[in-house]
Protein backbone atom coordinates (compact mmCIF):
# COMPACT_ATOMS: atom_id res chain seq x y z
CA UNK A 1 0.00 0.00 0.00
CA UNK A 2 3.43 2.25 -0.36
CA UNK A 3 2.18 3.82 -3.46
CA UNK A 4 -1.44 4.53 -2.30
CA UNK A 5 -2.66 6.88 0.22
CA UNK A 6 -3.95 5.59 3.37
CA UNK A 7 -7.27 4.39 4.18
CA UNK A 8 -9.15 5.46 7.55
CA UNK A 9 -12.08 3.06 8.58
CA UNK A 10 -14.13 3.65 11.09
CA UNK A 11 -15.75 0.19 12.70
CA UNK A 12 -18.89 0.67 15.10
CA UNK A 13 -20.20 -2.55 17.22
CA UNK A 14 -22.99 -2.53 19.10
CA UNK A 15 -24.24 -6.73 18.62
CA UNK A 16 -24.51 -7.64 22.25
CA UNK A 17 -23.58 -5.44 25.34
CA UNK A 18 -20.26 -3.22 24.44
CA UNK A 19 -20.73 -0.18 23.05
CA UNK A 20 -17.96 0.30 20.56
CA UNK A 21 -16.10 2.43 18.01
CA UNK A 22 -12.70 2.67 16.56
CA UNK A 23 -10.66 3.89 13.62
CA UNK A 24 -8.06 1.64 11.69
CA UNK A 25 -5.81 2.93 9.20
CA UNK A 26 -4.85 0.43 5.97
CA UNK A 27 -7.04 -2.46 8.60
CA UNK A 28 -4.29 -2.87 10.17
CA UNK A 29 -3.00 -0.08 12.53
CA UNK A 30 -5.36 1.21 15.39
CA UNK A 31 -5.60 4.76 14.83
CA UNK A 32 -8.44 5.28 17.74
CA UNK A 33 -10.29 2.78 19.99
CA UNK A 34 -13.03 3.27 22.79
CA UNK A 35 -15.19 0.34 24.42
CA UNK A 36 -18.12 1.11 26.66
CA UNK A 37 -19.15 -1.86 28.45
CA UNK A 38 -22.11 -2.64 29.92
CA UNK A 39 -21.24 -5.89 31.77
CA UNK A 40 -22.11 -3.51 35.36
CA UNK A 41 -25.33 -3.09 34.31
CA UNK A 42 -26.07 -7.04 33.43
CA UNK A 43 -24.46 -8.62 35.90
CA UNK A 44 -27.17 -8.48 38.83
CA UNK A 45 -29.62 -10.18 36.10
CA UNK A 46 -26.86 -12.72 35.36
CA UNK A 47 -26.90 -12.26 31.42
CA UNK A 48 -27.62 -9.79 28.79
CA UNK A 49 -31.00 -8.55 29.13
CA UNK A 50 -31.78 -7.21 25.45
CA UNK A 51 -34.08 -4.00 26.44
CA UNK A 52 -31.44 -3.08 28.26
CA UNK A 53 -28.73 -3.29 26.00
CA UNK A 54 -30.47 -1.55 23.84
CA UNK A 55 -31.19 1.28 26.02
CA UNK A 56 -27.41 1.93 27.11
CA UNK A 57 -26.56 1.33 23.18
CA UNK A 58 -28.81 4.92 22.59
CA UNK A 59 -27.04 6.50 25.49
CA UNK A 60 -23.59 5.59 24.51
CA UNK A 61 -23.61 5.42 20.93
CA UNK A 62 -22.45 8.93 20.47
CA UNK A 63 -20.59 10.07 22.86
CA UNK A 64 -18.32 6.92 21.86
CA UNK A 65 -18.28 8.23 17.99
CA UNK A 66 -17.45 11.70 19.46
CA UNK A 67 -14.74 9.89 21.66
CA UNK A 68 -13.21 7.73 18.47
CA UNK A 69 -13.44 10.80 16.46
CA UNK A 70 -11.66 13.26 19.66
CA UNK A 71 -9.18 10.34 20.08
CA UNK A 72 -8.07 9.85 16.33
CA UNK A 73 -7.73 13.71 15.93
CA UNK A 74 -10.01 13.47 12.69
CA UNK A 75 -12.71 14.77 11.38
CA UNK A 76 -15.50 12.78 9.35
CA UNK A 77 -14.10 14.13 6.05
CA UNK A 78 -11.06 12.01 6.61
CA UNK A 79 -12.71 8.57 6.49
CA UNK A 80 -13.27 6.09 3.65
CA UNK A 81 -15.49 4.25 4.80
CA UNK A 82 -17.82 3.04 7.61
CA UNK A 83 -18.17 -0.20 8.89
CA UNK A 84 -20.84 -1.42 11.36
CA UNK A 85 -21.55 -5.14 12.88
CA UNK A 86 -25.01 -5.87 10.95
CA UNK A 87 -25.30 -8.95 12.26
CA UNK A 88 -25.51 -11.38 14.20
CA UNK A 89 -26.50 -10.49 17.28
CA UNK A 90 -29.45 -8.84 19.24
CA UNK A 91 -32.07 -7.43 16.87
CA UNK A 92 -32.19 -4.03 19.43
CA UNK A 93 -28.84 -3.49 19.98
CA UNK A 94 -27.49 -4.40 16.06
CA UNK A 95 -29.83 -1.60 14.97
CA UNK A 96 -28.62 1.48 17.42
CA UNK A 97 -25.02 0.92 15.65
CA UNK A 98 -26.82 0.45 11.60
CA UNK A 99 -28.67 3.42 12.36
CA UNK A 100 -25.61 5.52 13.75
CA UNK A 101 -23.65 4.41 10.93
CA UNK A 102 -26.50 4.71 8.12
CA UNK A 103 -26.88 8.45 9.65
CA UNK A 104 -23.35 9.75 9.78
CA UNK A 105 -23.17 7.69 5.88
CA UNK A 106 -25.58 9.87 4.38
CA UNK A 107 -24.74 13.43 6.56
CA UNK A 108 -21.30 13.24 5.33
CA UNK A 109 -21.45 10.93 2.23
CA UNK A 110 -19.00 8.10 3.20
CA UNK A 111 -19.39 4.88 1.47
CA UNK A 112 -21.12 2.84 4.39
CA UNK A 113 -19.96 -1.25 4.77
CA UNK A 114 -21.81 -4.24 6.70
CA UNK A 115 -19.79 -6.64 8.21
CA UNK A 116 -20.58 -9.89 9.94
CA UNK A 117 -20.04 -9.98 13.49
CA UNK A 118 -17.65 -13.16 13.52
CA UNK A 119 -15.58 -11.72 10.42
CA UNK A 120 -14.78 -9.04 12.59
CA UNK A 121 -13.85 -11.83 15.85
CA UNK A 122 -11.16 -13.61 12.81
CA UNK A 123 -9.92 -10.20 11.10
CA UNK A 124 -9.11 -9.12 14.75
CA UNK A 125 -5.62 -11.05 14.00
CA UNK A 126 -4.94 -8.94 11.03
CA UNK A 127 -4.20 -6.60 14.35
CA UNK A 128 -1.63 -8.22 15.09
CA UNK A 129 0.02 -10.31 12.55
CA UNK A 130 -0.85 -10.58 8.39
CA UNK A 131 -3.54 -13.48 7.66
CA UNK A 132 -1.36 -15.88 5.26
CA UNK A 133 -3.61 -18.60 3.76
CA UNK A 134 -4.74 -20.94 3.75
CA UNK A 135 -5.99 -19.99 7.34
CA UNK A 136 -7.87 -21.55 9.80
CA UNK A 137 -10.26 -19.82 12.64
CA UNK A 138 -11.00 -21.18 16.14
CA UNK A 139 -13.78 -19.07 16.38
CA UNK A 140 -14.64 -18.99 20.37
CA UNK A 141 -17.32 -16.79 21.87
CA UNK A 142 -20.96 -16.56 23.52
CA UNK A 143 -22.89 -16.86 20.69
CA UNK A 144 -20.53 -18.95 18.08
CA UNK A 145 -17.83 -22.07 18.19
CA UNK A 146 -16.68 -22.47 15.25
CA UNK A 147 -13.61 -23.49 12.83
CA UNK A 148 -13.28 -21.17 9.63
CA UNK A 149 -11.05 -21.73 6.90
CA UNK A 150 -10.33 -18.61 4.67
CA UNK A 151 -8.61 -19.44 1.10
CA UNK A 152 -8.33 -15.65 0.55
CA UNK A 153 -9.47 -12.58 2.34
CA UNK A 154 -12.73 -12.32 2.91
CA UNK A 155 -13.56 -16.24 2.03
CA UNK A 156 -15.23 -18.03 4.77
CA UNK A 157 -15.93 -21.46 5.52
CA UNK A 158 -17.23 -23.19 8.07
CA UNK A 159 -15.99 -26.80 8.50
CA UNK A 160 -17.44 -27.32 11.85
CA UNK A 161 -19.55 -25.91 14.53
CA UNK A 162 -21.64 -26.16 17.53
CA UNK A 163 -24.76 -28.53 17.59
CA UNK A 164 -25.76 -26.78 20.97
CA UNK A 165 -24.47 -24.52 23.04
CA UNK A 166 -21.44 -22.23 22.34
CA UNK A 167 -18.18 -22.85 23.91
CA UNK A 168 -18.78 -19.23 26.16
CA UNK A 169 -22.33 -20.01 26.72
CA UNK A 170 -20.94 -23.35 28.66
CA UNK A 171 -18.69 -21.36 30.16
CA UNK A 172 -21.41 -18.63 31.49
CA UNK A 173 -24.47 -21.39 32.32
CA UNK A 174 -21.50 -23.60 34.74
CA UNK A 175 -20.38 -20.75 36.14
CA UNK A 176 -23.81 -19.14 37.27
CA UNK A 177 -24.46 -23.01 38.27
CA UNK A 178 -21.27 -22.37 40.75
CA UNK A 179 -22.52 -19.09 41.41
CA UNK A 180 -19.84 -17.38 40.02
CA UNK A 181 -20.62 -13.92 38.66
CA UNK A 182 -21.88 -12.71 34.84
CA UNK A 183 -19.88 -13.66 32.72
CA UNK A 184 -18.38 -16.36 34.30
CA UNK A 185 -15.97 -17.31 31.65
CA UNK A 186 -12.95 -15.32 33.30
CA UNK A 187 -13.93 -16.27 36.91
CA UNK A 188 -13.86 -20.50 35.69
CA UNK A 189 -10.76 -20.06 33.73
CA UNK A 190 -9.10 -18.26 36.86
CA UNK A 191 -10.16 -20.62 38.91
CA UNK A 192 -9.01 -23.69 37.15
CA UNK A 193 -5.51 -22.36 37.10
CA UNK A 194 -5.72 -22.80 41.40
CA UNK A 195 -7.16 -26.13 40.76
CA UNK A 196 -6.41 -29.46 39.56
CA UNK A 197 -8.64 -31.62 36.72
CA UNK A 198 -9.95 -34.37 39.00
CA UNK A 199 -13.53 -34.50 38.24
CA UNK A 200 -13.82 -36.70 35.61
CA UNK A 201 -16.33 -35.12 33.07
CA UNK A 202 -16.58 -36.19 29.72
CA UNK A 203 -15.66 -34.90 25.91
CA UNK A 204 -17.60 -34.66 23.03
CA UNK A 205 -15.09 -35.55 20.25
CA UNK A 206 -18.58 -36.82 18.05
CA UNK A 207 -18.50 -38.99 14.85
CA UNK A 208 -14.89 -40.03 14.07
CA UNK A 209 -13.33 -36.83 11.45
CA UNK A 210 -15.97 -33.98 12.59
CA UNK A 211 -15.13 -30.71 13.23
CA UNK A 212 -18.23 -30.15 14.76
CA UNK A 213 -18.69 -29.02 18.41
CA UNK A 214 -21.25 -29.93 21.43
CA UNK A 215 -21.30 -28.66 24.80
CA UNK A 216 -24.72 -29.27 26.30
CA UNK A 217 -23.41 -32.72 27.30
CA UNK A 218 -20.73 -31.51 29.64
CA UNK A 219 -22.84 -28.60 30.84
CA UNK A 220 -24.85 -31.29 31.97
CA UNK A 221 -22.59 -33.42 33.43
CA UNK A 222 -21.26 -30.90 35.48
CA UNK A 223 -24.61 -30.42 37.10
CA UNK A 224 -25.14 -33.46 38.02
CA UNK A 225 -22.13 -33.82 39.85
CA UNK A 226 -23.06 -30.78 42.00
CA UNK A 227 -26.89 -31.86 42.13
CA UNK A 228 -24.92 -35.48 43.03
CA UNK A 229 -22.47 -34.16 45.76
CA UNK A 230 -25.35 -31.93 47.17
CA UNK A 231 -27.12 -34.65 47.69
CA UNK A 232 -25.09 -37.08 49.48
CA UNK A 233 -23.87 -34.02 51.89
CA UNK A 234 -20.41 -33.97 50.08
CA UNK A 235 -18.73 -30.89 49.22
CA UNK A 236 -16.93 -30.02 45.62
CA UNK A 237 -14.33 -27.88 45.22
CA UNK A 238 -14.68 -25.41 42.72
CA UNK A 239 -11.58 -24.62 42.08
CA UNK A 240 -11.35 -28.92 40.85
CA UNK A 241 -14.43 -28.59 39.36
CA UNK A 242 -13.59 -25.97 37.19
CA UNK A 243 -10.29 -26.91 36.01
CA UNK A 244 -11.90 -30.48 34.85
CA UNK A 245 -14.95 -28.42 33.00
CA UNK A 246 -11.78 -25.93 31.32
CA UNK A 247 -9.76 -29.19 30.74
CA UNK A 248 -12.28 -30.93 28.32
CA UNK A 249 -13.46 -27.59 27.02
CA UNK A 250 -9.95 -27.29 25.82
CA UNK A 251 -9.26 -30.71 25.16
CA UNK A 252 -11.92 -30.76 22.32
CA UNK A 253 -11.17 -27.66 20.96
CA UNK A 254 -7.63 -27.92 20.24
CA UNK A 255 -7.62 -31.48 19.49
CA UNK A 256 -10.06 -30.50 16.47
CA UNK A 257 -8.26 -27.53 15.68
CA UNK A 258 -4.93 -29.56 15.15
CA UNK A 259 -6.77 -32.01 13.14
CA UNK A 260 -7.66 -29.28 10.94
CA UNK A 261 -4.79 -27.81 10.74
CA UNK A 262 -2.80 -30.88 9.40
CA UNK A 263 -6.04 -32.16 7.02
CA UNK A 264 -6.20 -28.33 5.37
CA UNK A 265 -2.59 -28.24 5.61
CA UNK A 266 -3.22 -24.43 6.25
CA UNK A 267 -0.20 -21.76 7.04
CA UNK A 268 -1.56 -20.13 10.16
CA UNK A 269 -4.16 -20.68 12.52
CA UNK A 270 -5.97 -17.78 14.57
CA UNK A 271 -7.70 -17.82 17.69
CA UNK A 272 -11.03 -15.49 17.65
CA UNK A 273 -13.42 -14.50 19.86
CA UNK A 274 -14.15 -13.34 23.78
CA UNK A 275 -13.02 -17.13 25.02
CA UNK A 276 -10.07 -16.65 22.90
CA UNK A 277 -9.07 -14.64 26.08
CA UNK A 278 -9.26 -17.76 28.15
CA UNK A 279 -5.44 -18.34 28.98
CA UNK A 280 -6.03 -22.47 29.39
CA UNK A 281 -7.17 -22.07 25.67
CA UNK A 282 -4.23 -19.79 24.58
CA UNK A 283 -1.51 -22.05 26.35
CA UNK A 284 -2.99 -24.91 25.08
CA UNK A 285 -3.30 -23.92 21.37
CA UNK A 286 0.44 -22.75 21.42
CA UNK A 287 1.56 -25.61 23.11
CA UNK A 288 -0.66 -28.04 20.57
CA UNK A 289 1.03 -26.65 17.73
CA UNK A 290 4.73 -26.99 18.31
CA UNK A 291 3.79 -30.35 16.64
CA UNK A 292 3.27 -28.16 13.15
CA UNK A 293 5.97 -26.09 12.98
CA UNK A 294 5.03 -24.70 10.11
CA UNK A 295 2.11 -23.76 11.13
CA UNK A 296 1.53 -19.84 12.48
CA UNK A 297 -0.46 -19.68 15.28
CA UNK A 298 -1.67 -15.65 16.42
CA UNK A 299 -3.52 -15.33 19.16
CA UNK A 300 -4.54 -11.86 20.00
CA UNK A 301 -4.56 -9.40 22.87
CA UNK A 302 -7.01 -9.87 25.44
CA UNK A 303 -8.61 -6.52 24.47
CA UNK A 304 -9.28 -7.56 20.75
CA UNK A 305 -10.33 -11.01 22.14
CA UNK A 306 -13.57 -9.77 23.80
CA UNK A 307 -15.95 -7.02 21.49
CA UNK A 308 -14.33 -3.88 20.00
CA UNK A 309 -15.32 -1.93 16.88
CA UNK A 310 -11.15 -2.50 15.29
CA UNK A 311 -12.21 -6.00 14.71
CA UNK A 312 -15.25 -4.43 12.82
CA UNK A 313 -13.00 -1.74 10.71
CA UNK A 314 -9.99 -4.41 10.03
CA UNK A 315 -12.48 -6.64 8.88
CA UNK A 316 -14.51 -3.44 6.96
CA UNK A 317 -11.39 -2.81 5.51
CA UNK A 318 -11.27 -5.95 3.73
CA UNK A 319 -15.09 -5.81 2.72
CA UNK A 320 -14.62 -2.44 1.82
CA UNK A 321 -11.70 -3.56 -0.88
CA UNK A 322 -13.60 -6.30 -2.04
CA UNK A 323 -16.29 -3.63 -3.12
CA UNK A 324 -18.95 -4.61 -0.62
CA UNK A 325 -20.97 -1.56 -0.06
CA UNK A 326 -24.60 -1.00 2.47
CA UNK A 327 -27.61 1.03 1.53
CA UNK A 328 -30.11 3.26 3.64
CA UNK A 329 -32.16 0.14 3.83
CA UNK A 330 -29.56 -1.43 5.71
CA UNK A 331 -30.82 -3.53 9.11
CA UNK A 332 -29.83 -5.49 12.54
CA UNK A 333 -29.79 -9.11 11.15
CA UNK A 334 -29.94 -11.40 14.18
CA UNK A 335 -29.51 -14.61 12.32
CA UNK A 336 -27.27 -13.23 9.20
CA UNK A 337 -25.14 -16.09 7.84
CA UNK A 338 -21.28 -15.55 7.67
CA UNK A 339 -20.62 -15.63 3.92
CA UNK A 340 -17.90 -15.22 1.47
CA UNK A 341 -16.87 -11.72 0.02
CA UNK A 342 -17.97 -12.27 -3.83
O1 LIG B 1 -17.00 -12.44 21.75
P1 LIG B 1 -17.66 -12.03 23.01
O2 LIG B 1 -17.12 -10.83 23.75
O3 LIG B 1 -19.18 -11.79 22.76
C1 LIG B 1 -19.87 -12.55 21.81
O4 LIG B 1 -19.74 -12.24 20.59
O5 LIG B 1 -20.51 -13.53 22.23
O6 LIG B 1 -17.63 -13.31 23.97
C2 LIG B 1 -18.19 -13.31 25.25
C3 LIG B 1 -17.93 -14.66 25.89
C4 LIG B 1 -18.66 -14.85 27.22
O7 LIG B 1 -19.34 -16.09 27.17
C5 LIG B 1 -17.52 -14.89 28.23
O8 LIG B 1 -17.79 -15.67 29.37
C6 LIG B 1 -16.41 -15.47 27.41
O9 LIG B 1 -16.53 -14.85 26.15
N1 LIG B 1 -15.08 -15.21 27.99
C7 LIG B 1 -14.28 -16.19 28.47
C8 LIG B 1 -13.14 -15.55 29.00
N2 LIG B 1 -13.28 -14.19 28.81
C9 LIG B 1 -14.48 -14.01 28.18
N3 LIG B 1 -14.45 -17.52 28.51
C10 LIG B 1 -13.49 -18.25 29.07
N4 LIG B 1 -12.37 -17.72 29.61
C11 LIG B 1 -12.14 -16.39 29.60
N5 LIG B 1 -11.04 -15.88 30.13
ZN1 LIG C 1 -18.30 -11.22 19.92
Amino acid sequence: MSEQTDRFILGIETSCDETAASIVKNGKEIVANVVASQIESHKRFGGVVPEIASRHHVEQVTIVLEEVMAQANMSFKDLDAIAVTEGPGLVGALLIGVNAAKALSFAHQIPLVGVHHIAGHIYANQLVDELQFPCLALVVSGGHTELVLMKEHGSFEVIGETLDDAAGEAYDKVARTMGLPYPGGPHIDRLAHEGEPTIKLPRAWLEEGSYHFSFSGLKSAVINTLHNASQKRETIAPENLAASFQESVIEVLVGKTLKAAEAYGVKQVVLAGGVAANKGLREALTSAFTKLPEVNVTIPPLSLCTDNAAMIAAAGTIAFEKGIRGDMAMNGQPGLPLVSYE
